[in-house]
């Protein structure tokens, strides 16, 4: 079970118990920068950009780690969790077995401005550094803010409306402050992403969809399209419900509830289970790290050595025709770089600058040129370097990360540890 945007798992309790006693049994994850889990040092409960293919991959480590039982899986999403549940699905087809999305963020509710003209601003807001900077009538979470039924956007109940609130008064760690211009960027891209038909047709198990009729948050249209679209959904209609079905009035929750026992017993029991997972539970007692699981990422680009870099740039510009960037010299690594820009990753040329060059050998023994290193990206570099140790690869020069061309800490791999290649590692 996962939850929205600034959602701690904590809130969720009741309905945990709930499911619980139907003989679930619940496993939750809270996303990355929010709720207990990891986050950045500086300004801890400010929203940042999120990489959401990231977390649907971590979702899938989480899921994985989870000792398989022979029963089927059920994945529960809302809002926010439910887009990433979507993409999770699509991604990793043998993960689960059936997915219950209470308001997913398919279509974000941008007030009398479209939605393109909205992703247009916050992707020049993004570009020009404001990422970090709330969007117009956020701030910061405040304490004096309690929420009542009547202005809560997420439950009409007394009690309920109050729940995240509460954990945030009594648990300062959980909190997160409203929508940042970074956040609601990536999460335009995204519900852009989640609406293609070709990627909602992708996803075939059983999918129970709740949609709320008093929405401030998410579009109920993206919902009845999406319902539409993908090819095993079953859309659920609460037209007094606000944005939380799991926290409304009894009534409201009930009725809920009720749609997700029949949905269980009348979709999920009949179907089989998902094959047993491919990556071995931990063994007892050992804590899952994520940051340590999941590896390497995107290649981010390929170097090669050129004796030659106006030449080489001129090749790649005329007969490739690729996009070739002005020269860049970087005196500490010993080259002169030229990026060129391809639709998936990126090629670094390289050419010796200075007498003490480390690529200067590399050119006397291929005095045309050759393919130097590729380079991985990871999330956490420390974290990748300290495993890769243990597994027995070394690590170049003093072992601690410098700045690269791009201005992130990178680290090389001895070649004769990893198949004959040198590698960079640079933190994404
Ligand atoms: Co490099």
């Amino acid at each position: 079970m996962v939850g929205g945007f600034s959602e701690c798992i904590e809130k969720y309790f009741e309905t945990i118990a709930d499911l619980a006693a139907r003989g679930l049994s619940v496993w939750c994850l809270d996303w990355r920068g929010q709720g207990g889990s990891e986050r950045p040092r500086r300004l801890p409960s400010r929203p940042r950009p999120r990489h959401f293919d990231r977390d649907a991959g971590e979702l899938a480590l989480f899921t994985r780690t989870i000792p398989a039982a022979g029963w089927p899986r059920l994945l529960i999403g809302h809002s926010m969790g439910g887009a990433i549940a979507l993409l999770c699905l699509r991604r990793y087809t043998d993960l689960f077995d059936a997915a219950i999305l209470s308001a997913p963020m398919l279509g974000i509710r941008t007030g009398a401005m479209p939605p393109s003209l909205v992703r247009c601003i916050s992707t020049l807001a993004r570009a020009t550094g404001l990422g970090i900077c709330f969007i117009p009538g956020a701030g910061a979470w405040r304490p004096d803010r309690v929420p009542s039924p009547e202005r809560s956007r997420v439950s009409n109940d007394p009690e309920r409306c109050r729940l995240q609130y509460a954990w945030f008064v009594a648990r300062a760690g959980l909190r997160v402050d409203e929508p940042t211009w970074g956040w609601l960027d990536a999460s335009l891209r995204l519900a852009a992403k989640l609406a293609r038909k070709e990627f909602l047709r992708g996803i075939d198990i059983p999918i129970l969809l709740a949609s709320a009729g008093l929405e401030t948050f998410v579009s109920p249209e993206s919902h009845h399209r999406a319902a539409r679209l993908l090819p095993d959904c079953t859309l659920v209609e609460l037209p007094a419900s606000k944005h939380e079905p799991f926290l409304e009035r009894d009534p409201i929750r009930n009725r809920w509830l009720e749609a997700i026992d029949r949905f269980i017993t009348e979709r999920v029991d009949r179907h089989s289970a998902c094959a047993p997972s491919p990556m071995a539970p931990p063994p007892a007692g050992m804590t899952l790290d994520l940051r340590c699981a999941a590896m390497i990422g995107r290649l981010n680009h390929v170097a090669i050595v050129v004796p030659d870099l106006a030449a080489a740039s001129g090749l790649y510009r005329g007969a490739l025709g690729a996009r070739v960037s002005e020269p860049l010299a970087l005196p500490a690594h010993g080259v002169t770089v030229v990026f060129v820009e391809l639709p998936n990753t990126r090629i670094e040329l390289l050419e010796p600058l200075g007498a003490n060059s480390p690529v200067r050998g590399f050119l006397e023994r291929h005095p045309e040129g050759g393919m130097h290193h590729l380079c991985y990206e990871v999330d956490d570099i420390i974290a990748a370097r300290d495993r890769l140790r243990s597994e027995g690869a070394r690590v170049l020069g003093d072992g601690e990360p410098r700045l690269g061309a791009h201005d992130k800490p990178v680290l090389f791999l001895h070649p004769k540890d990893l198949c004959g290649t040198l590698i960079e590692l640079e933190e994404a």
